[in-house]
């Protein structure tokens, strides 16, 4: 189990269908993902990329196929197993961030770890300090919903990682910020994947971007590649 991989994905299949048409997305999609890899995933808009994601991160289920984690199989687990899963190793930061607009950057941040009951202090300490480093030293007490669209993401980045996940699942979380801001984004990445080996699966249409992860992914006609 410990030389396994940290997520394992094979022959993954996902057709849609509406009306009287199928759309396959995902057609026997292998996937492995060492600790500390940062892979890049690109393609088309509708080339079912969001897809994948919600997938590996067992949001959604394919249709055909295995999960596994750390050597652990994830395929056929219960909905409460799979969420125990995705809080206990699972980040993510979605094209629509979902911050609670109301609740002030730092708050939204600790949520993840209010649910779950992690002692306050050590949490706040946490959620300072990764809101420092995405860049938000300063807007701490700022109310999210008041806070631009590039702010935003960085607040939703420091909550993916808030709970010390083993692997994060980004979808498009550089799409509105300046490159600053997304070279800052890509630092802190970095940072974690070398010295806490956290591992990242990233969707994006950035092509620097995308060339400075461990590798890039193509997703087209259903073949990852
Ligand atoms: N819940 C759904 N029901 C039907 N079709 C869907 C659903 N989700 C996605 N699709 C279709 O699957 C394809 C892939 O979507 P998506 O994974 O969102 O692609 P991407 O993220 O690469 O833009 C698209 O054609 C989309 O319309
Ligand atoms: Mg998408």
């Amino acid at each position: 189990m410990n030389n396994s991989p940290l997520l394992q994905a094979t022959a993954l299949c996902k057709s849609y269908r509406s009306g009287l048409d199928t759309i396959t997305v995902l057609k026997n999609v292998d996937l492995s993902v060492q600790p500390g890899e940062m892979s890049a995933i690109v393609g088309a808009s509708g080339s079912g990329k969001t897809t994948l994601l919600q997938i590996l991160g067992t949001l959604d289920q394919a249709d055909a196929g295995r999960l596994s984690f750390r050597g652990l199989e994830l395929t056929g687990k219960s909905e409460p197993q799979l969420a125990g899963h995705r809080n206990a190793h699972v980040g993510f930061i979605f094209q629509f961030h979902h911050l609670l607009p109301e609740f002030s950057a730092l708050e939204n941040v600790m949520m993840p770890g209010l649910i779950n009951g992690r002692p306050q202090a050590a949490l706040k300490k946490k959620a300072l300090d990764l809101l420092d480093r995405v860049g938000l030293g300063e807007r701490v007490q700022h109310r999210s919903g008041q806070l631009s669209g590039g702010e935003q993401q960085r607040v939703a980045l420091a909550r993916a990682l808030v709970m010390d996940p083993a692997l994060l699942l980004a979808d498009e979380p550089t799409g509105n910020l300046d490159a600053a801001s997304g070279q800052r984004v890509f630092a802190l990445l970095r940072e974690l994947s070398e010295n806490l080996g956290l591992a990242v699966i990233m969707v994006t249409h950035n092509m620097e971007l995308a060339a400075s992860m461990d590798r890039c992914l193509t997703l087209a006609d259903g073949n990852l590649r």
